[in-house]
Parts: structure tokens; C-alpha cells; sequence
């Protein structure tokens, strides 16, 4: 039997002990031989590193499993690259957060101005481990998480024409749909969907019974809008406090659906449809890099250290023997009563995606590829986030066919903005990257897209290429 090599690029990720909680839980679907994590920090590494050697020690003996910040041990021999690396760090993520709302914008990970300047890092740095991975194993897949991805995908299909194992894939639009199948009695393992958009801007537009073969989209929406009231202050209570990122967007959802009840949005979609809403959700001095600061790397981080400074989980407050138990035997055949998604999201997505690839099984799934007609009122050159066919040789997308007028008005903007930013990168063009800040959507004012520039040159550092 088979057993593969996986790197975690960003092997110190908020992300990364999840993942390989995952990774333990599904030995038998998913056999492994070696898993190492990567990262260039060496001491955030170390962390998440020293909670991975206890792990696996503990639970899945049989794993070779190591963490480095070389790229040879890293990347030789290597059969599954996942990649959730932030380039420039969180450090970096706050001046693209605070930075636009200096000027009165909103300031968010992968929307308006400080989306462009992490793509602008994240570009240069994604090539250069592509490029790493590849010298070391020409066939492994490369799944990437980082963001801001639909950007990193626009960069990938210039660069990276040829290579076809290479995949960006987001999370957001499964845990969107996970989230409101309960509303109609359904599970995620019960549907496939439709959906088009950009990365990060998009729409569920067909969600079709496997067994039936209805769409129970429109169900969906129609529980939304005539129990909108219930479901706002059911939403409402869930908030945990002002902090409470997704709950308030989630709450904010609600309302996206109820004004455009004929698809079902990307949570994202509220930054470019909702801009003062989305806005006012923060202060130039309080942005979601101090509630991820606060909340989710604190908890991961402290998590880690109390696991590897007990040396053991097993018989401990962190023994996962019940959690994982149902899964040592499991197959990986998807039924009503698969729940591995109870883990994070993030990771059981990323695991759906490569079970269909190792077994062939052809399943959709949501990947971002070139549009090529999957759309045919759209650019065929845009990378679109569109349900596809995973197979272990090919990811073929399926046909969608043409969207209404205001949604490719949205993502025509939104695609010159990306396209010119990823040019402006390759080109090393000001002109270009001048272009890019103003036609985005949320910024629209070429003076303050001059002076943001300036302000990100300055913040960014030596991580700002050279534009001319
Ligand atoms: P994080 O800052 O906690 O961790 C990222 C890690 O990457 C850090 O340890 C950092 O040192 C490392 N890193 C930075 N540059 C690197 C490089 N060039 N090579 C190797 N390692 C590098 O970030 P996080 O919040 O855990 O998120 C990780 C990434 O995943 C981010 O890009 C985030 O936006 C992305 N993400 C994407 C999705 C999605 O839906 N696509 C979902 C969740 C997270
Ligand atoms: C969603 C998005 C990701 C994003 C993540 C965390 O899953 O799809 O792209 O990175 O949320 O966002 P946060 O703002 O909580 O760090
Ligand atoms: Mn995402």
C-alpha cells in the first residue's frame, strides 16, 4: 500500500496543529509515511514543531515526522505540499489592516488596499517556493491556502502555465454551505454545489441532493428569508462580544441573502457590497489582526507549549483517544454520518480534496482554475473559484454558464484589479500598480492610491519589490 510524504509549508501556522490532528485521524483513508513541517521562522516553528512530535509519537507511531527550515529535507521525496504560509508575517498583516483606514477604507487580510499589498508579498514569495518545491519533487501536488489566494492563483497561472498540480483552494465557501445545509436538514457529504466568483468573491448558485439530484438552494434561501428576523437574533446571541469576527459576519450574511435572495454569497462579498458596514466593523487602532493576535494565535500557541511541555497527551486534558477513535478505522468513504469536519474546516477540506485525488474518486470540489468557459460571459483568462472534478491526474472544471449582469460588473472590476496588480508585479511596473490600488473597488480615488502606495513601500520594508 501507498504511504505518502507530506510538507506543511508554514509549518508554525495557526493552522498546522489542526491539520495534523487531522492528518492522525485519517491514517487509514490517508497513509503516511513522513510528515515534516516548514517554516523560514525557525522559533514559531518550534512551537506548533514540539506539539507535532508529541502527536504523532503518541498516535501514529509508525510517521516519520520532523520539522525544518531546510528546503532540501523539506521538500525532497515529497508527494503533498500543503501551503498556508503568510508572507511578512502578522506583523505585516497589521500595516495592511491599519494602513487604509488612515484614509478612510477598510482595511481587511485579502479585500481593497491591504489585500493588495499581501498579494504583492505573497506573489513573490509563492513563486520562489513553488520554485524550491519543485526542484526537489518535480510531481508533488501543491495545495495553497495562503492568501490572498485568488491573487496567488492569477500569479501561479502566469508563471506556472504547465504545471497542472498546482491548486488554490479557499475554505470560506464550505464553511458558508456547512453552515446553512442544517437549516434544511442536510450535511455537507449530502450535496454537491455550483459556484462561481473570484476567490474571496463569489456565489453558491446551484445546491443539488446527491441522491435526488434537486436543487435545494432555492429551499434554502426561502427558509432564510422568511425566518430572517428568527435567524438574526439567534445570530445575534452567538456573537461572543464585540471580538467576535465571524459572528458578527455571519449576522451580516444574513442580510446579504434577504437583499439578493436568488444565490447564496460569499461572506466576503460584504466588504465590496456593504463597504460602511464592513468599515465600521473596526478603528485604525483595532483591526482583526489584534483579535487573531488576542484570540486564535494566543490559544494555538499556549496550546502547543502546555501539549509539549507535558510531553504527553494520552491520559491527560489533551488526550484525543475519543476524538480519533471513529476514524483510525475509517475508510474515507463520505456518508450522512461523516463528521471529521468537526475538526476545523480549514483542515477537512484540504483532506476531502487530496482523498479525491489518491483514490481518483472525481469528486467536486471548489478549486480556483482558469475560467476557459466555465463561465462564458466572463474573461476566459480569470481565474475563477468554480466547482470542479478532482482526479489523481487532472482537476476538470465544470461548465456554469452565463451570470447576470450585476455580478460580472463586480467581478470585472475586481479581476482588472488583480490582473493588473500580478502584471504590475511580474513587470515591476508603477504605472501598472497605480492602476491596480485605483481600480479596486475600495479605494476608486487614484490620490489615495498614490498615497497608500507610499505608505505600504514605507511599511513593507524590504518586502516590497522594485516598481518602476
Ligand atoms: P500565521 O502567521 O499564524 O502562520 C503563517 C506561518 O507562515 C508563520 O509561521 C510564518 O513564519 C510562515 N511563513 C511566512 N513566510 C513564509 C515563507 N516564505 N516560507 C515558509 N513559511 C513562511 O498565519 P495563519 O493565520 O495561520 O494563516 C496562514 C496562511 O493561511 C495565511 O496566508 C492565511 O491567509 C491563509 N489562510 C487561508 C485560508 C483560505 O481560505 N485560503 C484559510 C485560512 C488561512
Ligand atoms: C476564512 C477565509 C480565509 C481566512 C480565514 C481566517 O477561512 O476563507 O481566507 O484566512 O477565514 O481569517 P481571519 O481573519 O480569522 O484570520
Ligand atoms: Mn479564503
Amino acid at each position: 500500500m501507498k504511504k505518502y510524504n507530506v510538507v506543511i509549508c508554514g509549518g508554525g501556522s495557526t493552522y498546522t496543529p489542526d491539520m495534523m490532528e487531522l492528518l492522525v485521524m485519517l491514517q487509514k483513508p490517508f497513509p503516511l509515511n513522513k510528515v515534516v513541517l516548514y517554516d523560514i521562522d525557525a522559533e514559531r516553528q518550534e512551537v506548533v514543531g514540539e506539539f507535532g512530535r508529541v502527536l504523532f509519537k503518541e498516535y501514529y507511531p509508525d510517521v516519520e515526522f520532523s520539522y525544518t527550515t531546510d528546503k532540501e529535507n523539506a521538500f525532497d521525496g515529497i508527494d503533498f505540499a500543503f501551503v498556508q504560509i503568510r508572507a511578512g508575517g502578522l506583523e505585516q498583516r497589521k500595516n495592511d489592516e491599519q494602513i487604509p483606514y488612515k484614509y478612510g477604507r477598510i482595511g481587511q487580510e485579502t479585500c481593497g488596499a491591504g489585500g493588495l499589498s499581501y498579494g504583492i508579498r505573497s506573489v513573490v514569495q509563492m513563486i520562489d517556493l513553488i520554485n524550491d518545491i519543485r526542484e526537489y519533487s518535480k510531481e508533488a501536488w501543491i495545495i495553497n491556502y495562503s492568501n490572498p489566494a485568488a491573487i496567488v492563483a492569477e500569479a501561479c497561472k502566469i508563471v506556472f502555465p504547465d504545471d497542472k498540480k498546482i491548486v488554490n483552494i479557499c475554505d470560506m465557501p464550505t464553511d458558508v454551505i456547512g453552515r446553512y445545509l442544517p437549516l434544511v436538514g442536510k450535511k455537507r457529504s449530502e450535496v454537491d454545489c455550483m459556484y462561481f466568483g473570484l476567490n474571496h468573491y463569489g456565489w453558491f448558485t446551484k445546491v443539488l441532493d446527491k441522491k435526488t439530484g434537486k436543487d435545494i438552494l432555492p429551499d434554502i434561501l426561502n427558509y432564510v428569508v422568511t425566518h430572517y428576523e428568527e435567524l438574526r437574533e439567534e445570530a445575534k446571541a452567538r456573537i461572543r462580544g464585540e471580538d467576535d469576527h465571524w459572528g458578527i459576519v455571519f449576522y451580516n450574511h444574513l442580510t446579504m441573502i434577504k437583499d439578493f435572495p436568488y444565490s447564496l454569497p460569499n461572506t466576503y462579498n460584504l466588504y465590496y457590497m456593504y463597504p460602511k458596514l464592513s468599515y465600521e466593523h473596526y478603528t485604525a487602532n483595532h483591526t482583526r489582526y489584534d483579535e487573531v493576535v488576542a484570540g486564535r494565535e494566543a490559544n494555538v500557541f499556549s496550546f502547543c507549549r502546555k501539549v509539549a511541555s507535558l510531553g504527553k497527551m494520552i491520559g491527560t486534558e489533551f488526550d484525543i483517544t475519543d476524538k480519533i477513535s471513529p476514524y483510525t478505522e475509517f475508510s474515507g468513504e463520505m456518508n450522512s454520518e461523516t463528521v471529521y469536519a468537526d475538526n476545523d474546516v480549514h483542515a477537512a477540506y484540504l483532506v476531502e480534496l487530496v482523498l479525491s485525488i489518491i483514490n481518483n474518486k472525481k469528486e467536486m470540489a471548489l478549486v480556483m482554475i482558469k475560467n476557459d468557459g466555465i463561465v462564458d460571459n466572463l474573461d476566459p483568462g480569470m481565474m475563477l473559484e468554480a466547482t470542479s472534478i478532482i482526479g489523481k491526474e487532472d482537476i476538470i472544471p465544470l461548465k456554469h454558464g452565463p451570470i447576470g449582469q450585476f455580478e460580472k460588473g463586480l467581478l470585472e472590476n475586481q479581476y482588472a484589479c488583480e490582473k493588473l496588480l500580478v502584471e504590475a508585479i511580474l513587470e515591476h511596473s508603477d504605472q501598472k500598480l497605480l492602476q491596480a490600488f485605483t481600480e479596486n473597488r475600495l479605494i476608486g480615488d487614484a490620490d489615495v492610491a498614490k498615497a497608500m502606495i507610499k505608505d505600504f513601500k514605507e511599511a513593507n520594508g524590504d518586502y516590497w519589490p522594485e516598481f518602476k
